[in-house]
């Protein structure tokens, strides 16, 4: 293990080395004795809802019916610390939006490197194929009351290969058990497995995939993370760590499988099978999608650590631990969108917690010009990165702190008129998890202007802003060291 201080940049391989920093930090609760039907997923719903971005990492053991040792892992990113941590960036952070932006600087000059394949890693240490398999081996959970089922996928990546490019897609897709042998995988429209499914489907062709239901923490975020078409997430994590990830083929598939993961579930899906799939507790916070029929995986091999270790994620109302993954690696990639398009001065971007996923959005820029602001709005509400199932994009000024809500808020309050600083968009790309999904699965989306008008801005017309100046803040600390202002 790499040294550490809290101000300092970490450096870990795999998770087990990544928990044992956050167990350092005073970051990761042991529990023992919950059992895997709602208990797990209750316990870390109720420690993470209203934890502002201060829960542990949830650790539970000696799970009933379960031998010890047999482990699941809750709420990785639910503090901003643990996010820092996995992405290699400094563990202390003044402001929300200073971490996209640290991410967004090491991204911009990235090179993506291929993983190395080497011949064995502890993910061999288990190998079970055919008749043996039954994935109901591990602490399966059921995370809340009204899921139908138990799933195996939610803090996972599934790997998937382009069938023209040749290239490995992972993807956070989620999946849910039938039997030991046959277990779901719900790949949304538009996403790259998606993608892949669909080209393979078309010819009357499987796919074949591997789920990592336990992996290293960067590799699960990245799986989550809108990154580019045709943009490996294990050569991207090895170009953010600067050496390629080391994997062994998958007996199965062929495919690279970190050869440090916990557990790596290979199968096919087979065009024409299909099962219903879900009721599952919704990333939007709702039961929104029911039950529909959707292809599966035919297991074939499981391979896993001694002791392994199920990670978990389950989504609700807000805020769910993935509320700052989505709002700093989802951000980042907004953020990559507008440079690629050439929006000069952005400052921050940040998907705010309460509003899942890229629901609520904020862009921070300073104006350079006319219609600067909604430049920068429309391309944020429909990049890549930005549009899936969007609802909110909003653009503020560069006082204004992207991440900090009362902010936004006044500047929505205060700088922004209802008749000319609002567009709308229609027939965006949407999600059935939306409560209010169209017919076509559309929706519409709002993007607001709450800059100040560029041309008061240019002629200080716009009134000034009540506040205290720098000057005057820094004499009142030095001469108040007693006082401890909240927030400096
Ligand atoms: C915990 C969690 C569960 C998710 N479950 C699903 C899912 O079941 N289906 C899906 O399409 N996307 C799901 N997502 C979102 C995708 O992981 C995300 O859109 C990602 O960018 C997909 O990868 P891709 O861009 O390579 O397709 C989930 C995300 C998280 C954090």
């Amino acid at each position: 293990m790499t040294k550490s201080t809290l101000d300092e940049t970490v450096g870990y391989r795999g998770l087990r080395e990544w928990l044992e920093h956050s167990e350092r930090f005073g970051e990761l609760l042991k529990i023992d004795g919950a059992h895997w039907d709602t208990e797990m997923g209750a316990i870390t719903h109720m420690m993470t809802e209203k934890s502002r971005g201060q829960a542990p990492a949830i650790l539970f053991d000696n799970i009933p019916g379960y031998p010890a040792g047999f482990r699941t892992l809750y709420g990785q990113f639910s503090s901003i610390k643990r996010v820092a941590l996995t992405l290699g960036l400094p563990l202390e952070h003044a402001r929300k939006v200073d971490i996209v932006k640290a991410y967004h600087e090491r991204i911009r000059t990235l090179k993506p490197l291929p993983p190395k394949i080497v011949e064995t890693g502890p993910v061999l240490e288990n190998v079970i194929t055919g008749d043996d398999c039954d994935v109901l081996m591990f602490p399966v959970p059921r995370h809340h009351e009204a899921d139908k089922a138990r799933f195996i996928g939610t803090a996972d990546g599934v790997i998937t290969l382009d069938p023209d490019e040749g290239w490995y897609n992972v993807g956070a897709y989620r999946s849910q058990v039938y039997d030991g042998k046959t277990i779901g995988c719900q790949i949304t429209e538009g996403k790259h497995g998606r993608i892949h499914r669909d080209k393979y489907f078309e010819r009357g062709e499987s796919m074949k995939v591997v789920i990592l239901c336990g992996q290293d923490p960067l590799l699960f975020m990245l799986s989550a993370s809108p990154l580019p078409d045709g943009i490996s997430e294990i050569d991207f994590m090895g170009g953010l760590r600067g050496e390629p990830v080391e994997c062994v083929r998958g007996p199965f598939t062929g495919f690279p499988i970190p050869a440090d993961c916990e557990i790596a579930i290979e199968g096919e899906m087979v065009p024409g099978q299909v099962l219903p799939e879900g009721p599952f507790g919704e990333w939007m916070g709702y039961y929104s999608d029911d039950s529909v029929p959707r292809p599966y995986v035919n297991v074939k091999t499981i391979l896993h650590r001694n002791n392994p270790i199920l990670c978990c994620a389950p989504q609700h109302k807000p805020v769910d631990e993935t509320g700052l993954l989505k709002g700093i690696a989802g951000a980042a990639e907004v953020w990559r969108a507008l440079d690629a398009c050439g929006i000069p001065d952005v400052l921050g971007v940040w998907n705010h917690e309460a509003g899942p996923a890229t629901r609520f959005t904020v862009v921070q820029i300073i104006q350079r010009y006319p219609g600067h602001s909604r430049n920068a709005l429309h391309i944020a509400a429909n990049c890549q990165g930005g549009a899936y199932a969007g609802k909110w994009t909003v653009v503020v000024d560069e006082d204004i702190d992207a991440g900090d809500l009362d902010q936004v808020l006044w500047a929505m309050s205060t700088r922004f008129d209802p008749m000319t600083d609002i567009d709308l968009i229609q027939k965006a790309w949407a999600s059935k998890r939306d409560p209010l999904w169209l017919p076509g699965n559309f929706n519409n989306r709002i993007l607001v202007d709450a800059c100040i008008p560029y041309d008061m801005k240019l002629k200080k017309t716009f009134p000034t802003v009540v506040d205290v100046s720098a000057e005057l803040r820094a004499k009142i600390k030095a001469k108040w060291t007693n006082l401890q202002f909240p927030g400096f």
